[in-house]
């Protein structure tokens, strides 16, 4: 992995740095480029405005490795009423919720977490809409998975995440290219170590390709989570070779990312889904993304110098 990714994947976790690059001048804006707001009402609003262009979402309520009941509480109840709100305002068909296991309890008392994805579902499937789950670091893939098991005896439609870096994908996406089930392929986005992932980002987007041939010709919902513009041609050949109509797969962005390549596939008749982070404790976020690319670094370095 690239040295300056490594230093601010690992940066993610110091409250040193937190506290630095919260108070660094032009924080804000870089906040507010990647994420929707700190309210409930901000991520409805962002949603209504992409439905407004053709596109869908999926809402993150920002926070992870939770250590305290009470703030895995919290978390909960912010879905619960995000999903009221999707309801009462007619746009529960425009958007589906995004979950980390860690920021519903996970490192607490991993029943308690599937038990807090357990009504995060209910309420969704009485609002009319789904829920995937997010995948975070290599040490929590196999207990994610077996959470999405269980979730999915109960609603098929929970959607998993799988990141190609890992070595042990490609047999995860086969496991998982059944009728209705939802996949999310994605690259990855954490610093893991070298038995577990492949190191070049070439190797990562061969792994990716082989794992979307395997969604693509199981039966289930591959939703291919990516901005890489190769990739992306690659894909839409893939989609032809295996004959899946628009409408049978879906293409996912990050809010924030190349909207334009977003409108660009909506337009041409794709299903585009935005995955759309709202709340307060967005610095775990923020750090994934400016380790993404080069060019957002210089902000992260500006922050640390300026102290
Ligand atoms: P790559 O990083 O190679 O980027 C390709 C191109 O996209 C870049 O050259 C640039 O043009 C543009 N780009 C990408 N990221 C950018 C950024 N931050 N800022 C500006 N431009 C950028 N990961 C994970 O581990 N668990 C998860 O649950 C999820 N969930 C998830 C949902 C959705 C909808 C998306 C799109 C992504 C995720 N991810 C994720 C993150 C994912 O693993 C990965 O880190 C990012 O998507 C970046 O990888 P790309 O495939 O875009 O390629």
């Amino acid at each position: 992995m690239n040295p300056l990714r490594s230093l601010i994947l690992a940066a993610a976790g110091s409250d040193a740095i937190r506290r630095a690059v919260a108070t660094a001048p032009g924080t804000r804006s870089v906040v507010n480029r990647f994420v929707a707001g700190e309210s409930t009402a901000d991520a409805v609003e962002v949603v209504r405005q992409l439905a407004g262009e053709g596109l869908q979402a999926s809402l993150d309520y920002l926070g992870e490795h939770t250590t305290d009941s009470s703030q895995a509480e919290r978390t909960v109840q912010a879905y619960l009423a995000l999903l009221d709100r999707l309801h009462a305002e007619g746009l529960a068909d425009r958007a589906e919720v995004s979950v980390k296991l860690s920021a519903v309890g996970q490192e607490l008392d991993e029943k308690l977490s599937v038990d807090n994805a357990y009504r995060i579902c209910a309420a969704a499937e009485q609002c009319g809409t789904t829920v995937t789950l997010d995948m975070e670091d290599h040490t929590t893939t196999d207990a994610t998975l077996t959470a999405l098991a269980d979730l999915r005896r109960t609603w098929p439609w929970v959607g998993a995440v799988l990141q190609s870096y890992l070595r042990r994908t490609e047999a995860d996406a086969a496991a998982l290219a059944v009728p209705e089930s939802r996949v999310r392929l994605c690259k990855g986005a954490y610093a893991e170590p070298a038995d577990v992932a492949f190191e070049g980002g070439h190797q990562v987007d061969l792994s990716y390709v082989r794992c979307a041939n395997v969604l693509l010709e199981g039966g289930g919902y591959p939703m291919f989570a990516t901005h890489d513009p190769r990739l992306i041609d690659v894909l839409g050949e893939r989609v032809r070779w295996y004959g899946r109509k628009q409408g049978s797969y879906e293409y996912q962005m990050l809010y924030g990312v190349r909207p334009d390549e977003q409108r660009r596939l909506a337009a041409d008749g794709e299903t585009v889904r935005v995955y759309v982070p709202y709340g307060e404790q967005w610095y775990g976020y923020l750090m994934r993304r400016l380790a993404e690319r080069p060019a957002n670094t210089a902000f992260f370095l500006r922050a640390l110098v300026s102290r």
